[in-house]
């Protein structure tokens, strides 16, 4: 019997879901884990207020034809004294990384403990957060972890935005303006089509998106898809990551889109 598990913090969309139908593709069993693990959080970060409707949630898992959902407690995970944890130390460096310190920590430590607790064959990661997926892939592979990690596309909204838990935060002024992330993300396309370097389509990205109303720009970088360091000159062929982090008000979104130069 294959058992899979979808780790989820809750607020599910139809990112979720899309794991969850992937998960269910795959294995005999699906299990969904809703945890909002506090040690990903920064000190200024949105723990308290990260939405938590679990009542919907499992609503939606009964109807997705989850088998179980594992909703532990915080010290339940972290009990007093807690003081083991799983830190990658090479891909964690680039993009989100030193912009949430310990973020990956956080995640690596949570993920590892539920990998430990459910025991699964599979488990599903979405691509929105690639830099997540690479590090547990990573952990997975340094680690030994007898697990398989799939990570599905991005699902995102008839207008382009990815879907995000976050995305509540939006007032109706900032979900206007927020698909066009996306939209500057689709230019890069015709940049590259058109013959731009690196270093230009960065530039050009980065002025798109800093000139959104309300916007501020965390980060938009080019990127090797497999070590996430920066690349001027590709080779033809190389897969590249265009990943991008930008405040629409207080509210933190990223998104990104695979190229092949
Ligand atoms: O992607 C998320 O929702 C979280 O980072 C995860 C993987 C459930 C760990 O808390």
């Amino acid at each position: 019997m294959r058992i899979a598990l979808v780790p989820t913090m809750g607020a599910l969309h139809a990112g979720h879901m899309s794991l969850i139908a992937a998960a269910r593709r795959r294995a005999d069993k699906v299990v969904v884990s809703i945890f909002v693990n506090p040690t990903q959080f920064g000190p200024a970060e949105d723990f308290a207020q990260y939405p938590r409707p679990f009542a919907a949630d499992c609503r939606a898992c009964a109807t997705a034809g989850v088998d179980l959902i594992f909703a532990p407690q915080a010290n339940q995970m972290y009990p007093p004294n807690f003081s083991t944890w799983v830190e990658e130390t090479a891909l964690a460096q680039h993009l989100c990384g030193p912009r949430r310190p310990g973020h990956f920590r956080g995640v690596c430590t949570v993920v590892l403990k539920l990998f430990n607790i459910i025991q699964p064959h599979l488990a599903f990661f979405g691509q929105k957060d690639a830099q997540q997926a690479l590090i547990i892939r990573r952990m997975v592979r340094d680690l030994n972890v007898p697990i398989k990690i799939i990570v599905c596309p991005i699902v995102r909204e008839r207008d382009g935005l990815a879907m995000s838990s976050r995305n509540a935060y939006l007032s109706a002024e900032q979900r206007a303006v927020a698909p066009r992330i996306y939209a500057a993300l689709q230019r890069v396309k015709a940049w590259h089509a058109a013959g731009w370097d690196c270093l230009r389509i960065r530039r050009a990205l980065e002025h798109e998106l800093a000139s959104l109303p309300g916007a501020r720009l965390d980060y938009a970088a080019l990127v090797d898809e497999q070590t996430l360091e920066d690349v001027t000159q590709p080779h033809r062929g190389q897969h590249i990551l265009v990943a991008v982090a930008v405040f629409i008000g207080t509210t933190r979104l990223i998104d990104n889109l695979r190229l092949r130069w």
